[in-house]
């Protein structure tokens, strides 16, 4: 029992030293391919919520407040891999540009997460009217974004 106490404490110790690690270094590849999975988990929980408001679907309340909870984390995810070290990097579809000011990229994420809050609020009001407002809104940021900072050519039909 105890033993099996301690086993678990080093465990958690060495998986943080290599957490470290792999923060240290960073590599170009592992950044670009993390932030390709965050962006992929946003469309993931994001697309059924703008299928429903848009009647493409039956609208849900459930998963759409459940959809809405998880964006409030996985929203958070891909901003800290966009590191100047993945400029030209393979299989990107960043605009390098985006390293000249990423005070300004920082900034489109913020407002991308803010009308993200804008959905949960409404979602777990079970305000149907008012996610349909905040979907469309969280969409426009998506687009937004994707025009003016990749070549990510997917968009959002909003309506
Ligand atoms: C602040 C800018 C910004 C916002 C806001 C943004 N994205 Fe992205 N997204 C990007 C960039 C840049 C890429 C290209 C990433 C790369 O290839 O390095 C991308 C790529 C993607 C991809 C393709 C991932 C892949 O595997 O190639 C998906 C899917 C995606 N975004 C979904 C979303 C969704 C859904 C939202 C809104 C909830 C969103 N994004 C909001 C900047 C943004």
């Amino acid at each position: 029992m105890k033993k099996g106490f301690f086993a678990g404490i080093l465990a958690v110790v060495i998986s943080g030293v290599f957490v470290a690690e792999a923060l240290a270094q960073a590599n170009p590849n592992t950044l670009v391919n993390q932030r390709k999975s965050a962006m992929a988990l946003q469309g993931k929980y994001f697309g059924p919520i703008l299928g429903m408001v848009t009647g493409r679907a039956p609208y849900d309340a459930a998963i759409v407040q459940r959809n809405a909870d998880y964006l409030t984390v996985i929203t958070k995810l891909a901003w800290d891999d966009f590191q100047s070290t993945t400029a030209g990097a393979e299989r990107t579809q960043t605009k390098d540009d985006i390293y000249k000011d990423l005070p300004k990229f920082k900034a489109t994420a913020d407002a991308m997460q803010a009308e993200v809050q804008k959905l949960v609020v409404a979602a777990r009001a079970g305000d149907q009217a008012a996610v349909g407002v905040a979907a469309r809104s969280v969409a426009r940021a998506c687009n937004g974004c994707h025009e003016d900072n990749s070549n990510f050519k997917f968009r959002f039909r909003i309506e």
